[in-house]
């Protein structure tokens, strides 16, 4: 049997990919079609991908020409692959001629004429961009105008902050600026929210209300019930209401969690994470404090996360411990967390006003997923066992800490109407319960100073 390979993104599916599978078959008896991941596009310089790769996957196999498709998912896989699949030969459109040359040593390479006159970059461009707005009290948020260069079918078109200073209106004149929250709300379709945590519930429900998409820091709310209001009206309105964590869109997080649920570190019975930043200059003072934000709200969302996507949320019980800061105990100088559930434990360890090694740690019945400080910005991480010689080092690729894959997500979460793909309302709510439980000082001791 001559079996033959072929690669592609297949992104939105048209006709001239139908004719080189169509044609790539006819080479062989038996066609394997390895379909890119969902990394970013180097040689574009963007994340012009449109759909996810399932969705390209299940348009390639839908059209029922590949006996078989894979996913392609790192720089040198196609040897493996060639030796694995045992190919005769590798095929792809002429517009690659002399790149692949390389594989000769391994099977046959044959390149196939590009059909003139489609591709998916042209029917991308005429696809329709998602205006998006920007809401931060303070600043600007100016991390995010070069990060939505690289996001396709999202264009940046304003901010609003409290004060438009001179320099702020210098600096940002490509932008539509207000202090306005209605004026801006008024001229996209989507919003990111970044204000105060205490505040965001009501930016969020203001933009749902005006039929916006909102893709909101978390956590949305400091109370359960609020955040899962605020969900289900965004239901109602037909618009999606999405959490930001930059962590959960990255690929390396995702590839932790698919290990931590295969097994393959066997069953999970402890997680540990750790987030502390000692960056914030108003530490300790009640006043200048007034628009910072404690350690509970800045970074548990965000090492709650895991412990809550791979255990879930129905722990049995909980106990928080916090050293505060102010004469107000607002500030947290650290906050511990620790959980039981029916089979595993986990605990989480933030603070603004500490210093700690900024590891993920999940262990199991059979090794531990070993993700070193910063784990929240990783692209590598270690799956380790009793005989040192099992451990493997797992490395992805991170651009812009993970803030591109975040609007990717939710530019494909508008066009889908799914936005629980990466975190799921109960993660989000459940996220929110704890900071309801800190506030208002549930299963809580608190030590002096
Ligand atoms: N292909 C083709 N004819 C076209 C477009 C693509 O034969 N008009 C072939 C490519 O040469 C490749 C396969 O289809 O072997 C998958 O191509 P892919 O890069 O996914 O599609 P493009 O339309 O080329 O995408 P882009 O516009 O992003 O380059």
């Amino acid at each position: 049997m001559k079996k033959v390979i072929t690669y592609g993104t297949y992104d939105v599916l048209h006709h001239g990919h139908i004719r080189l599978l169509e044609r790539a078959k006819a080479l062989g008896d038996y066609l394997i079609v390895g379909v890119t991941s969902d990394d970013f596009d180097k040689t574009r310089g963007k994340i012009n991908v449109q759909q996810s790769l399932m969705e390209r996957i299940e348009a390639v196999r839908a059209i029922g020409i590949a006996d078989e498709v894979i996913v392609e998912e790192y720089e040198g896989q196609k040897i493996d692959d060639i030796r694995k699949y045992e190919v005769d030969i590798f095929t792809v459109g002429s517009d690659w001629v002399g790149k692949f040359d390389y594989l000769n040593e391994f099977c046959e390479v044959v390149y196939l004429p590009r059909t003139e006159g489609v591709s998916s970059s042209e029917i991308r461009d005429t696809s329709r961009k998602c205006s998006l707005g920007i809401i931060y009290e303070k600043h600007v948020y100016s991390k995010i105008i070069e990060e939505c260069k690289y996001v396709n079918g999202m264009e940046l078109k304003g901010f609003c902050v409290d004060h438009i200073s001179d320099d702020i209106r210098k600096e940002y004149s490509d932008f539509y600026l207000t202090e306005k929250e209605e004026d801006l709300l008024e001229k996209v379709e989507a919003v990111y929210i970044g204000v105060n945590p205490e505040r965001r519930a009501e930016y969020t429900e203001r933009a749902i209300k005006a039929g916006k998409h909102v893709l909101c820091e978390a956590p949305i709310a400091i109370d359960d019930k609020v955040c899962a209001d605020l969900f289900e009206l965004a239901e109602e309105k037909g618009v999606v209401l999405m959490t930001g964590i930059k962590t959960a869109y990255s690929t390396a997080y995702n590839r932790i969690l698919l290990m931590a649920r295969d097994g393959r570190i066997g069953d999970i019975v402890s997680i540990d994470t750790v987030c502390t930043s000692l960056s914030d200059p108003y530490y300790g003072d009640e006043e200048k404090q007034q628009n910072n934000w404690n350690s509970i709200y800045s970074w548990g969302p965000i090492a709650l996360l895991p412990i809550f996507q791979i255990l879930g949320h129905e722990y049995k019980n909980k106990s928080i411990v916090s050293r505060f800061m102010d004469e107000g105990k607002k500030y947290d100088a650290f906050t511990k967390i620790d959980f039981v559930y029916d089979r595993a434990v986990a605990s989480v360890l933030v603070g603004k006003g500490i210093k700690s090694e900024g590891s993920l740690t999940i262990c199991g019945t059979k090794g531990y997923i070993y993700v070193p400080a910063p784990w929240w910005k990783t692209d590598y991480f270690e799956a380790r066992y009793e005989n040192s010689d099992s451990t493997r080092k797992y490395f992805y690729q991170l651009d812009g800490e993970g803030i591109r894959y975040e609007l990717v997500a939710f530019v494909r979460a508008i066009s889908s109407g799914n936005d629980s793909f990466y975190i799921n309302r109960g993660t989000s709510v459940a996220i929110s319960k704890i900071m309801k439980d800190f506030t208002e000082r549930k299963d809580f001791t608190e030590i002096g100073v």
